[in-house]
């Protein structure tokens, strides 16, 4: 710990020399002073119902505007088709997985996500033994068995049970724990510039996992509530035109065209809240 000799007696310093040791973290060069205001380092406080994160820097700012300052290339987030209320609030329904902890708040931080995974550092972005400094333990590969921890960072909000008892995608069960799919391949954790639920089916610019058909489809088209088709190869089966929801028992996919599903439509952009 660091020595109190000269401070304040209100000072409450912090060791972070911890954080040096994470593999994923911040890089030191960038300086406190990167992401904390000059005069101390003042602790946020936040009253999460009133309100997204301020900033630790700059008053009158939230903090996804300090960490967008240098993460521009996060664009996912500039005209999506859905999204993790971060830069707007949440709108439509309320996904059934959600936890009552999570009240009525109807926006994350950056910093709910991001951040320290043991108790040893202080809270903060600073470093974390899980990659992309995640809070929580997240395998972004396929082939694991699901539990409790391999996606412990998803279902730190997202009810384990709702999930695992397909009480939105009535396939969620049949691909994460029989076909140890993570759900990286599926959604993207920030966003979807062109579907809903956040799915990340035609982001060309990841794992590669999800490959077209065989007419070089690789698509979803959103079938209305809770129903959808998929257009794509993924783990060596293809999926031309399967589709779940109300009509078609869980199992039992159907195949068949966009224009042949009755109802079929692409998902329309969502028009973002103002702030
Ligand atoms: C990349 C941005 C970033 C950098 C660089 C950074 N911090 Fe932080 N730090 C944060 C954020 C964001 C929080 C608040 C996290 C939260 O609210 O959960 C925080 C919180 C803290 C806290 C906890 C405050 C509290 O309320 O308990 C301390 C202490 C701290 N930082 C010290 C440092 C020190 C010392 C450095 C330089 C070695 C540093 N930080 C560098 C982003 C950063
Ligand atoms: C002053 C610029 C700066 C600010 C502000 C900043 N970062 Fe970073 N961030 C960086 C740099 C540089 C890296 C290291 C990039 C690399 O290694 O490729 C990084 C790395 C990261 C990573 C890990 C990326 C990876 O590929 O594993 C995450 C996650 C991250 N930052 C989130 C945040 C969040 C959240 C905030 C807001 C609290 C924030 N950053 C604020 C500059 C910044
Ligand atoms: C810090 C809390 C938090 C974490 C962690 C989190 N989510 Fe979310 N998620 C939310 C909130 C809040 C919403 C918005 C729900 C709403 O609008 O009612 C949401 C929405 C979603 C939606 C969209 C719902 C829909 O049908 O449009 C999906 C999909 C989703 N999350 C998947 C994930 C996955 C996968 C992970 C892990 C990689 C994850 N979430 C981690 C809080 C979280
Ligand atoms: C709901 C949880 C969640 C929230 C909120 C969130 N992230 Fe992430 N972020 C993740 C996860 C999980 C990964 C690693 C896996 C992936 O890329 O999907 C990640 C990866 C990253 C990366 C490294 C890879 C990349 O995409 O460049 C950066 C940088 C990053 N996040 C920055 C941010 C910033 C900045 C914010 C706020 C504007 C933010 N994240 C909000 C969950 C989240
Ligand atoms: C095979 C692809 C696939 C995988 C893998 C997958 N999901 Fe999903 N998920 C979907 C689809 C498709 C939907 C949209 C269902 C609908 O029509 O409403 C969805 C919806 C969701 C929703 C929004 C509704 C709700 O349940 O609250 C959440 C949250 C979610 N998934 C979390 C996860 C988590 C967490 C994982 C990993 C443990 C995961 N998903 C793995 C395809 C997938």
């Amino acid at each position: 710990m660091l020595r109190k000799g000269r401070l304040a007696p209100q000072a409450n310093p912090q060791d972070l020399h911890a954080v040096a040791n994470r593999p994923y973290r911040h890089p030191a060069q960038l300086g406190c002073l990167a992401c904390h205001a000059g005069h101390g380092l003042q602790p946020v406080r936040h009253e999460p119902n009133q309100g997204p994160k301020p900033s630790t820097k700059k008053i009158g700012q939230y903090e996804h505007e300090l960490c967008g300052h240098c993460h521009r290339n996060n664009l996912v987030y500039q005209t999506p088709a859905s999204f993790h209320p971060v830069l707007a609030s949440s709108i439509g329904e309320r996904a059934p997985s959600l936890g009552e902890a999570f009240g009525e708040r109807s926006w994350i931080n950056c910093s709910d996500c991001h951040g320290s995974a043991d108790a040893e550092i202080p809270p903060g972005i600073h470093g974390s033994r899980v990659p992309a400094i995640l809070k929580a333990d997240y395998q972004t590969q396929d082939g694991f068995e699901e539990t409790e921890q391999t996606y412990a960072h998803c279902y730190g909000c997202h009810r384990r049970d709702s999930i695992l008892a397909d009480e939105s995608f009535p396939l969620h069960r049949l691909h994460i724990v029989e076909a140890k799919a993570s759900c990286f391949t599926c959604h993207d954790s920030h966003a979807s510039r062109t579907l809903p639920h956040l799915l990340a089916i035609e982001d060309d610019s990841r794992s590669g996992r999800i490959q077209p058909d065989q007419f070089s489809r690789k698509t979803y088209w959103d079938n209305g509530d809770r129903a959808g088709v998929c257009y794509l190869t993924c783990h060596n089966v293809e999926h031309d035109g399967w589709a779940y929801g109300p009509e078609g028992a869980k199992r039992s996919l159907r195949k068949g065209t966009p224009q042949s599903m009755p109802g079929a439509r692409k998902a329309p952009a969502v028009q973002r809240p103002p702030k």
